[in-house]
């Protein structure tokens, strides 16, 4: 497996299908932790963009992932996509909770820590990112008010965390 750096300028990727219907694994990692080093959930929301003259990739995350602890401990975020044949691992990471069991291994992923930055084997294309800021979705702060009832009847507002981003490394068994 060798992974090729690419610039933003160069990812030609449609935002919308591959996190929209692809979905991408948001991961982080605190190797100060005797318990677990890394983990890692599914996502479908987010997105890419420009902001405070950087190339931005940015994320939400419910309070209650376990995901959550990794990220808001570490300064860097990897967001890994795949292809179809990972659909199912893709399916486990978005249920199962690394908090009760080591789903990384029951997807049949292989993780690694690379720059405190964590990589998957399998994935096709790599995106990571260092923290510049974070900050919980404000009920107040919502014009269509239906949003709150249709995406957070249980009070858990998404952090929303925009990261610069610091490389997008793609693997040879990219499509
Ligand atoms: C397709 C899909 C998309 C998801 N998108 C998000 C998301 O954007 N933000 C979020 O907080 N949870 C999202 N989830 C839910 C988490 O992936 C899920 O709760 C996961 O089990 C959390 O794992 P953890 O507790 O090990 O962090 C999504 C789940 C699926 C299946």
């Amino acid at each position: 497996m060798n992974l090729k750096k690419i610039s933003p300028e160069n990812a030609e990727f449609n935002v919308f299908k591959k996190i929209g219907s692809d979905w991408m694994l948001i991961s982080a990692c605190d190797e100060s932790r005797t318990d677990k080093k890394l983990n890692t959930m599914t996502a479908s929301w987010g997105g890419f963009g420009v902001l405070w003259g950087k190339n931005v990739f940015f994320c939400f995350i419910r309070p209650q992932r376990f995901t959550k602890e990794f990220i808001d401990a570490s300064d860097t975020i990897s967001l890994s996509f795949f292809n179809e044949s990972y659909r199912q691992a893709l399916t486990k990471c978005g249920k199962l909770s690394g908090r009760d069991c080591d789903k990384i291994s029951e997807a049949g992923l292989t993780p690694y820590i690379e720059n405190n930055a964590v990589f998957f084997k399998e994935a096709s294309v790599t995106i990571v990112g260092k923290k510049l800021f974070a900050q919980y979705i404000d009920k107040n702060s919502f014009i269509d008010k239906s949003i709150i009832d249709s995406c957070y009847s249980a009070g858990d507002f998404h952090e929303m965390y925009v990261c610069e981003i610091t490389g997008i490394y793609k693997s040879d068994n990219d499509m």
